[in-house]
Order: C-alpha cells, then sequence, then structure tokens
C-alpha cells in the first residue's frame, strides 16, 4: 500500500525542532504579560465574509490564497488565513470596549493560505499576534514593537531589521494613490504584466514586484511621506521617538505598505536576510477604519503578527552548539522481579514532578544506559537481583559517573534535589 503524506505545505513539527516552538511560546506569553496583554482563542474556521470585508476583496490574499468551502449546511466558510480580523470580530461579538477603555490581546495559532511552498512559507503556518484596540496613540504603535523587538532579542535572533513607515490617513494615502496610479499610468506599457493589473486592483503592491524594470520604475515613484499633513507627521515622529527611548534600532522605509487593505498610519516589518526571498518574519501596522468596516462603533487598532515558522527558523541559525542540561532520571532494570519493584519506585519520582522513564521490558544493562545516556539523564537508577534484596538502587550520575547506593525510601528525597 503506499503511503498517505501530509498535505503539500502542512508540515508536522516534532523531534528537536519543538523545543524552539516551545521557548518561543513561552517567551512571547511572558513578555506579554509583562505589557498588560490578555490572550484570546478564535476559531479557526471564519464565515467567509468576514476576511473578504476585513482583508479586502482586492487584495491577493483574498483573491486567490483562502481556503473556502461550503460547509454541510451550505455556508461558505474560510479557514482563517491571519488572525487580526478573527479578533476584530470577537472583539465587537462581545463587546469588550464594554469592559475595557484600551483592548490588549493577543493569540497564537494555526493560520491557512493557498500559497506557492518554499522556504519559510507555509499552506498552514503559525502565527503569534497582538491587537491593540481603543486608541490611536502612537505610543500604542510604538509598544507592539517594542514587544516584538523584545521577543526576537530574547529568543536569540541577534541581528534583524525593522523597518518603519506612515502610510498616512485613509485622506493623504488617497492622494497619494491618485498620484501614484497616474505616475505609473505613463509608463504602463513598461510595467510587468502583473503590475500592469495591480495598477488597476491595488497599486500600492506594483513596490513588491521582482521584475527588474519595473523595481526601476518604482524608484522614480511618488513617496508616501511626501504626502503626509502636520498630524500624520507629528504622530510618525512620536512612534519613532518612542522607539529610540527603548533602543529599538529601525530605519525608515517608505515603500513599506504591507499586502492587507486595512492598514493607514504606522506600518512595519521585521525581517531578516538569513531567511532568503520570504524574508518578513513579522508584520503589522495601524488599522483605524476595520472595526467600523465589520460591523462596529468607530475604533482604532493596531497590532502585528509574527510568522512562527521564520522565527524558529532564525533561532536555529543563531543557536550555539548549546550542551544539553541534563535532568531526571532513568532506570536500569536487571531482572522481571526488579521491575514490578521499579515500577513502584519509578512511580513515586513521577508524582514528586522528577522526570523519570524506563523500558516496559528487560534489556541488557548496555542497552539500557544507552538509552539514559541519549536521553540526557542526570542519573541512572540501576535495580538488579542484588539490589532488591538490599532495598537499595545504585545511583549513577551520568556526567562524572559516581555511583552511590541510596536506600528506596530516601530516592525521592535525593532525586529531589
Ligand atoms: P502578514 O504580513 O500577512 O500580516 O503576515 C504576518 C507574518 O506572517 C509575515 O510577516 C510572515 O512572517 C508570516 N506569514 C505570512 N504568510 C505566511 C506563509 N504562507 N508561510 C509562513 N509564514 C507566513 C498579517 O497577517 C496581519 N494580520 C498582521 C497584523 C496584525 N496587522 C495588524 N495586526
Amino acid at each position: 500500500m503506499n503511503k498517505i503524506q501530509s498535505v503539500t505545505g502542512m508540515n508536522d513539527i516534532f523531534g528537536d525542532e519543538v523545543s524552539y516552538w516551545q521557548k518561543l511560546e513561552r517567551v512571547s506569553r511572558e513578555i506579554f504579560h509583562s505589557y498588560g496583554f490578555h490572550e484570546i482563542r478564535t476559531p479557526i474556521l471564519e464565515e467567509t465574509a468576514l476576511f473578504a470585508r476585513g482583508i479586502g476583496e482586492e487584495t491577493q490574499v483574498v483573491q486567490k490564497e483562502m481556503y473556502n468551502f461550503k460547509d454541510k449546511g451550505g455556508d461558505l466558510v474560510t479557514m482563517r488565513p491571519e488572525g487580526t480580523a478573527g479578533v476584530v470580530r470577537a472583539y465587537i461579538q462581545h463587546a469588550l470596549q464594554a469592559q475595557e477603555e484600551v483592548t490588549k490581546l493577543y493569540y497564537m495559532g494555526p493560520m491557512f493560505r493557498y500559497e506557492r511552498p518554499q522556504k519559510g512559507r507555509l499552506r498552514q503556518f503559525h502565527q503569534i499576534g497582538v491587537e491593540v484596540l481603543g486608541t490611536d496613540s502612537p505610543y500604542a504603535d510604538a509598544d507592539i514593537v517594542i514587544v516584538m523587538d523584545r521577543i526576537a532579542k530574547e529568543v536569540g535572533i541577534k541581528e534583524f531589521k525593522l523597518e518603519v513607515n506612515s502610510l498616512g490617513t485613509m485622506d493623504e494615502r488617497q492622494k497619494f494613490l491618485a498620484r501614484l496610479v497616474s505616475y505609473f499610468e505613463t509608463y504602463q506599457e513598461d510595467l510587468d504584466e502583473d503590475s500592469q493589473r495591480r495598477l488597476q486592483t491595488n497599486p500600492l503592491r506594483i513596490f513588491d514586484s521582482k521584475n527588474e524594470k519595473t523595481k526601476e520604475i518604482c524608484q522614480e515613484a511618488p513617496d508616501i511621506l511626501e504626502f503626509l499633513g502636520e498630524d500624520s507627521l507629528k504622530e510618525f515622529d512620536v512612534f519613532k521617538k518612542a522607539l529610540e527611548v527603548a533602543n529599538v534600532s529601525y530605519q525608515v522605509n517608505s515603500r513599506i505598505v504591507r499586502g492587507l487593505d486595512y492598514y493607514e498610519k504606522t506600518a512595519f516589518e521585521f525581517s531578516s536576510d538569513k531567511l532568503g526571498a520570504q524574508s518578513a518574519f513579522c508584520g503589522g501596522g495601524r488599522y483605524n477604519r476595520l472595526v467600523e468596516s465589520l460591523g462596529g462603533k468607530p475604533t482604532p487598532g493596531v497590532g502585528f503578527g509574527m510568522g512562527c515558522e521564520r522565527v524558529v527558523l532564525l533561532m536555529q541559525e543563531f543557536a550555539q552548539e548549546k550542551s544539553q542540561k541534563l535532568e531526571g532520571v532513568f532506570f536500569v532494570v536487571l531482572g522481571d522481579q526488579a521491575l514490578v519493584k521499579a515500577r513502584e519506585l519509578i512511580q513515586s519520582v513521577r508524582d514528586a514532578n522528577v522526570k523519570a522513564d524506563m523500558l516496559y521490558e528487560s534489556k541488557s544493562m548496555k542497552a539500557q544506559m544507552r538509552k539514559a545516556n541519549k536521553g540526557h539523564y542526570q542519573y541512572a537508577v540501576i535495580l538488579g537481583e542484588n539490589e532488591l534484596e538490599k532495598g537499595i538502587v545504585v545511583l549513577k550520575d551520568l556526567s562524572q559517573g559516581e555511583q552511590k547506593e541510596v536506600s528506596f525510601n530516601e530516592l525521592v528525597k535525593f532525586v529531589k534535589k
């Protein structure tokens, strides 16, 4: 029979890699806690209309990448391609604005986009994200960027790039867009095919083109920062100063436009050239119209989404050859009678919350010692017929090789230390 494989672009996460995921999740939770964020868990399936309205009909994600299907009741549903729309839906549905003036939420979980898989780009990928709802303060924008900066540093990413931009208010953005479109129209013939189409649907995305000729045309294109009014410029300044106060290095890049429609004012991206083509490991920005467009009261918001697969790739890249910490005890058991006693002893050790393991049947001493070393245990607890008679075990320190005898009664006390 041929073996069934996982679906293209959907990975199993197992073995050594898991420890990086656990560290990323633990560090993120700790840092979110320090900044006053609370967790929210929203469903993976949402009504398709949520994303069409939330992310934008014309975006690449909605047009091409969503996992949409009709469920058995005939409803059109989508496996979430990102976290923001669902969080905002929940915020409105549960009237969270009534509970707190400013709501700070974080989430972790799988997202789904039907993209062409490559390094750092999957069809099921994971995001850790935050959303701050109920304030238009640029300090909130700064806070979430600082949070991401601290997570990246704390998980060991020693080098990365942060680019920030302001897209202006919707009005400023509209004026800029009008100018941009007329600029690109003068070069229409020279743009690549995709960009010609984007000129009609989403001209900002032309900046993402990899085509050399188009890239050249982009260089001279109008600059969003020149379209910002006084207030927007001031806010952008407050945001940048707040980053400096927190020792966050950044570069301003006025071509950071982001792929989803809901952004205005602040936009930012964290990236690393160690990731290859898919270099962005976190992106976010401000979305002051989204709550309203999903049926809530006008409420400003700002947030980011971090791509966990890409962060884990970087963690692995920067990890030094780490010597694994030795922990717990492995029972090396010789003979059937000893096995019965060992089962009893291991239970009390495990109940004392000390890591402990043994085999289910008796094997050679050598094979069991090999297991103990491979599993990075601190001690081997040796129990054979002799020890059984004397009511003791031999405890062997696996880092130094020293041995000592410990009575059955004292074992838990000893290993707990
Ligand atoms: P996004 O830029 O679409 O933003 O995604 C955020 C991050 O998710 C990206 O920077 C990337 O690291 C990761 N990512 C996206 N697609 C894939 C993929 N196919 N495979 C692996 N990683 C991927 C958002 O999703 C917004 N919801 C962020 C946000 C939150 N803005 C405001 N609040």
